[in-house]
């Protein structure tokens, strides 16, 4: 493998994608060095999964924080882990335009941008009754859910589906789509520099 893009993946919850991610590089499929899960909540699962991973999980606590004071905390906590890349896996928080400008980022997001942005995507496309949804990896922009789309996959909503069958079909796809999409972005990346 020709070198890895050092990353830190920014993540609120669970972690499945988190897992994915860290299994896509265990695997390599996915050339990247993950330096760091940075959560924003102090309960999440997310943070002793990395744990488990043996990758260092640092919690940056926006409770009672406005942005500003938060993104000042991230900046000073990423520093001195020198990552090219913010990977958002179900990280809950907008990101400021200013801190945007300090580092790049993708986000994946569970149904077909532009349709359906914001929390709770599988649920509000389950609630429609569309008939198809789907997976997006893009670019983080300061405009929610809304920068350049890098890849999507589609998802159809089945008949008997509840929005738990939905929910579970979908992730399966974000976590193939997230790793295939980032070594793309990686590898295209590193061979401009
Ligand atoms: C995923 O559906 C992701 O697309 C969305 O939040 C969910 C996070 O799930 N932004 P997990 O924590 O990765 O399991």
């Amino acid at each position: 493998m020709q070198g890895k893009t050092p990353i830190a993946v920014l993540a609120s919850g669970t972690g499945s994608n988190f897992r994915a991610l860290m299994l896509a590089v265990r695997d390599g499929r996915l050339s990247a060095d993950i330096r760091a899960l940075i959560c924003d909540k102090p309960k999440a699962p997310v943070l002793d999964l990395a744990e488990s991973f043996d990758v260092p999980a640092i919690l940056v606590d926006a409770t009672g924080l406005k942005r500003p004071e938060h993104e000042e905390k991230l900046l000073n906590a990423l520093a001195p882990l020198k990552v090219e890349w913010l990977v958002l896996a179900g990280y809950m928080r907008i990101l400021s335009e200013e801190f945007l400008k300090k580092y790049r980022a993708v986000n994946i997001h569970p149904s077909l941008l532009p349709a359906f942005p914001g929390k709770n995507a599988y649920e509000q496309a389950f609630k429609s009754g569309c008939k198809q949804t789907g997976v997006t990896v893009h670019l983080v922009s300061p405009v929610v859910d809304g920068g350049p789309i890098l890849a999507q996959t589609t998802l159809d909503v089945l008949p008997g589906d509840t929005l738990e069958s939905l929910t579970a079909r979908g992730l399966k796809m974000e976590h193939e789509l997230y790793a295939k999409t980032l070594e793309s972005l990686f590898q295209r990346e590193r061979k401009k520099s």
